[in-house]
């Protein structure tokens, strides 16, 4: 694939390396949101029908990213709002507990904490072992060993937010199924820029925000819940969310009812008539590029990175770990920190800092220009 920086309106002085602080806008969402916006000057235009044909079109084209039934597709406005949807409908038994990762992201941190609380489970924090050079491979294994006939929940990112390592969640998917764990993942780092199969890798929940790799707007994400959650308790009571819905003229003939289908889980107000558009152009946009695409072109965009890093004797972890769209730079020892972060904002690149590391992303709006800019720049704030 060629650089797609023709689709976006990036200001074309910054070299932003930030995707998963926040995706830019496609011209196609940013169009859509605009039509949007006007059509809302006349409600008269938008139908009953349009009250739900904006989801499920996005539906379809999220299930076609993920391998799954649009059926099973709920939108949500937060990560954390798809973490409490599915953690509200997961028991737990005397001694059970639940397990997250090292560092999780806050909200699904936060998500577990209140569940192990509340069900008077412990809650099982697990990393990689410390002071090796690399940590793909043992944190893999760690969380592998660590779950066991008594764990009842996983919850974990796809990829650890704050670097970019990858998880082997085809292998942690499958230990849980053979305890009978619930297995939850945070997809919001990855899905949209590395392969998610919420079938091959056994994955009960599926939890993303939308507006990183997903390109879509802030406050609308969107969630897998596999059958381990048909017939579940939704967190609020929409009206939306109900068999009749479609029947305006008879809605308070009340229909107990839910969707039979994971659309139960549909916040209130699933039918954002401008956010759901953006959403949609964007997801059609993903699956036109295809995820692969998507990847490929990361990988050979930052493999000039990787090769003057490991020319400076810097410690990259290994290929099967890393992520090819997001990572974090662990910097050659004579490179001054402050003089870096300096350099940076100096020549307009755009990364996070994280923990205590620089965090960069890209996707397929980054030109080779970028990575060379980052890489000059890493090379000037050398101590002399
Ligand atoms: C792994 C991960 N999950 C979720 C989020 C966003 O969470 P929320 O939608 O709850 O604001 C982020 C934001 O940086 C993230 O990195």
């Amino acid at each position: 694939m060629d650089n797609q920086k023709h689709l976006f309106s990036l200001d074309p002085d910054i070299h932003y390396l930030n995707c998963g602080y926040k995706g830019p806008l496609l011209k196609s969402a940013e169009q859509a949101a605009i039509r949007a916006l006007v059509r809302e000057r006349n409600p008269a235009s938008i139908v009953p029908e349009d009250f739900f044909s904006g989801a499920r079109e996005v539906k379809v084209r999220f299930a076609e990213l993920v391998n799954c039934d649009p059926m099973q597709v709920a939108l949500i406005p937060s990560s954390s709002y798809g973490f409490a949807t599915a953690l509200g409908n997961i028991s737990c038994d005397p001694g059970q507990h639940a397990i997250v990762l090292e560092d999780e992201f806050p909200s699904g941190y936060f998500s577990l904490k209140t569940w192990c609380d509340k069900n008077h489970a412990a809650l099982k924090i697990v990393g990689p072992d410390k002071g090796g050079a690399t940590q793909g491979e043992s944190w893999n294994k760690n969380i592998l060993d660590s779950i066991t006939s008594e764990t009842a929940v996983v919850l974990m990112s796809s990829v650890h937010w704050m670097n970019g390592l990858k998880f082997d969640l085809e292998s942690i998917g499958q230990k849980c199924k053979t305890v009978g764990a619930i297995f939850i993942v945070d997809g919001t780092q990855s899905t949209g820029a590395a392969e998610m199969d919420v079938k091959r890798f056994k994955i009960d929940a599926l939890v993303c925000a939308g507006y990183k790799w997903l390109f879509g707007p802030y406050g609308l994400g969107i969630s897998y819940f596999g059958h381990a959650f048909d017939g579940g308790e939704p967190l609020e009571e929409s009206w939306l969310n109900r068999t009749n819905s479609q029947d305006f003229g008879n809605l308070t003939k009340y229909d107990h009812e839910y969707t039979e289908d994971s659309g139960r889980y549909n916040v209130g107000e699933m039918s954002n008539f401008i956010l759901l558009p953006m959403l949609n152009e964007a997801l059609k946009q993903i699956n036109e590029w295809t995820v692969h695409g998507i990847e490929n072109y990361c990988q050979q965009l930052t493999a000039p990175l990787y090769e003057y890093l490991r020319k400076r004797e810097v410690e990259v972890e290994e290929e099967k770990y890393l992520s090819h769209h997001l990572f974090a730079l662990k910097l050659p020892g004579d490179i001054d920190a402050d003089h870096l972060k300096k350099n940076l904002e100096a020549n307009r690149i755009s990364v996070s800092n994280r923990g205590e590391q620089l965090r960069v992303s890209v996707n397929v709006f980054n030109t080779e220009k970028d990575i060379e800019k980052l890489i000059q720049v890493l090379e000037s704030s050398r101590l002399k």
